[in-house]
């Protein structure tokens, strides 16, 4: 197993379904405010996905080896959720905040793409500085991909970033390849060392999706099997992008008409 070059063809279906993946969560935006479930939101975007775009809710279903099958076809993670939380009847309230990951198969290609989402207004001081340096973590690991710049590069600017801030790196999940298939090669890690890891060549797609904790970086799983949860149960937030490297740097693949605008002074080598 390697990590695969894309080709003009598949390059040419991943930004279809990268934006179509970024369109849902333009389409559930509006939906997301207390006392809507995340059920009743899961509902919505896998009838969006199936009815309005065409497109395949790649979570449903989704049996990765030692996992059952996930039940739903969004993830939804709430507080102190760091990931893969399973939509359910509780009804979101003012001051949460909510990771929706979106992964749509289109023509037989994913896309995949979390955002996060304050419900009401008032979230706390330490929940929008969580969200907020979250995004920045997203970025400044874009920002580090380009043709000759190593997958370790990503990490450790990740990590300098989010400890600076007091924040630790969840170290269980990683971003992935990603194409034909939901998790490929190569894993990406959002901490490590600068120069670490293979050498970023043209043609390769993967996620970048920094999981970033307000407490400490330990984890549990729930006994639902999929829902991971802070171990010290503080607050935790994720952003997500794909993004293809480029001949001279990186396209971000999952941006859509309503993805927030990359933070103030980031540059990202488009071409
Ligand atoms: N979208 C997640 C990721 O970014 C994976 C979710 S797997 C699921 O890799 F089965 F929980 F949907
Ligand atoms: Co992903
Ligand atoms: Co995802």
């Amino acid at each position: 197993m390697s990590v695969t070059i894309k080709t003009q063809e598949d390059i040419e279906k991943m930004r279809v379904a990268c934006r179509l993946a970024s369109e849902v969560l333009d389409f559930i935006e509006p939906h997301v405010k207390p006392g809507v479930t995340t059920e009743q939101l899961d509902k919505l975007c896998h009838d969006y996905m199936v009815d309005v775009q065409g497109t395949v809710p790649a979570p449903l279903n989704y049996a990765p080896p030692g996992y059952s099958p996930y039940p739903k076809s969004i993830c939804t993670s709430v507080n102190h959720q760091v990931c893969h939380g399973i939509p359910g009847n509780k009804a979101l309230k003012r001051g949460d905040i909510v990771n929706l990951d979106i992964t749509v198969i289109a023509d037989g290609y994913h896309g995949d793409t979390s955002r996060m989402f304050v419900v009401g207004s008032d979230a706390s001081i330490l929940a929008k500085r969580l969200c907020q340096v979250t995004f920045e973590c997203l970025w400044i690991g874009i920002e580090q991909v380009r043709p000759g710049a190593h997958l370790g590069d990503i990490g450790a600017a990740i990590q300098k970033y989010a400890e600076g801030n007091g924040f630790s790196v969840v170290r269980e999940f990683c971003g992935h390849g990603i194409g034909r298939k939901f998790h490929e090669e190569p894993q990406v890690l959002h901490y490590g060392r600068a120069g670490s890891g293979i050498e970023l060549k043209p043609g390769m797609i993967f996620t970048i999706e920094p999981m970033i904790n307000a407490g400490k970086a330990a984890i549990s799983e729930l006994p639902d099997g999929w829902t991971i949860v802070t171990k010290d149960r503080s607050l935790s937030a994720q952003w997500e992008h794909t993004v293809l490297v480029t001949n001279d740097g990186v396209e971000v693949l999952t941006l859509s008409a309503g993805s927030p605008a990359a933070p103030a002074g980031f540059s990202t080598r488009q071409g």
